[in-house]
């Protein structure tokens, strides 16, 4: 399982890609608003710095909500870079503009799936992942990895290529879910991928060891 960082601050994603398990980057525009990031030249720099920092897959999502904007949109954000992946939200005209892009060679990410029927389409869209909000489906108290392990299901059985990205990760336990269900992809939070190193077991034995090693010197 691939793992990205879901943010679009510069620091947190120097820090993840600093312990050398980064495999890329996802990003939204509340990510964005969250960091001022204001206007197209701000925004389009700003992706490009992201794509200077982290050698993989960066996901910019469009805002427009018509095809021809989509469209337009996409291609502009494609050429930023090309790791650029365009990010496009799972709407009948979203779905049109990913099929544009398939065919077009652009990479795209599917975003706001809550359901199977969803990533579907986004798979014969052709989509190059799919983007389920595991952390969004479980505060309406439904089993977002449960939708995860449906997709991968589906995609496998089909034959489909399109990646699964699990994403609105809330835990460290989520990311253990996902690989478990078979996510391509997980995206988190700094705070979940850095979770994964906490046992508290680690720092009583690191703490004895380290008391110990004393007497051997
Ligand atoms: O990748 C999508 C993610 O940013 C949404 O997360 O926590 O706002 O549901 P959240």
């Amino acid at each position: 399982m691939k793992f990205f960082i879901d943010t679009a601050n510069l620091d947190q994603i120097r820090e993840a890609n600093d312990l050398g398990i980064l495999d890329g980057v996802t990003t939204n525009p509340t990510l964005m608003a969250k960091e001022g990031i204001k206007g197209a030249d701000a925004i389009n720099q700003h992706y490009l710095t992201i794509c200077e920092m982290v050698n993989g897959p960066v996901s910019a999502e469009v805002l427009g909500t018509t095809f021809e904007g989509i469209v337009e949109e996409g291609k502009k954000l494609a050429k930023i870079h090309k790791n650029i992946v365009v990010k496009v939200p799972m709407i009948k005209d979203g779905i049109k503009a990913i099929k544009w892009f398939t065919d077009n060679g652009i990479q795209t990410n599917c975003t706001l799936v809550f359901s199977a029927g969803q990533a579907i389409l986004a798979a014969k869209a052709g989509a190059t992942y799919v983007s389920p909000f595991i952390g969004r489906i479980d505060d309406g108290s439904w089993d977002g990895v449960k939708l995860i392990e449906q997709i991968v299901n589906i995609y496998n059985s089909q034959g489909w290529m399109t990646e699964v990205l699990a994403a609105s990760i809330r835990n460290p336990l989520h990311i253990v879910r996902c690989a478990e269900a078979g996510a391509d992809v997980c995206t988190c939070p700094l705070p979940s991928i850095l979770g994964l190193l906490k046992h508290p077991l680690t720092d009583i034995g690191l703490e004895q060891f380290l008391k110990d090693a004393k007497n051997m010197q």
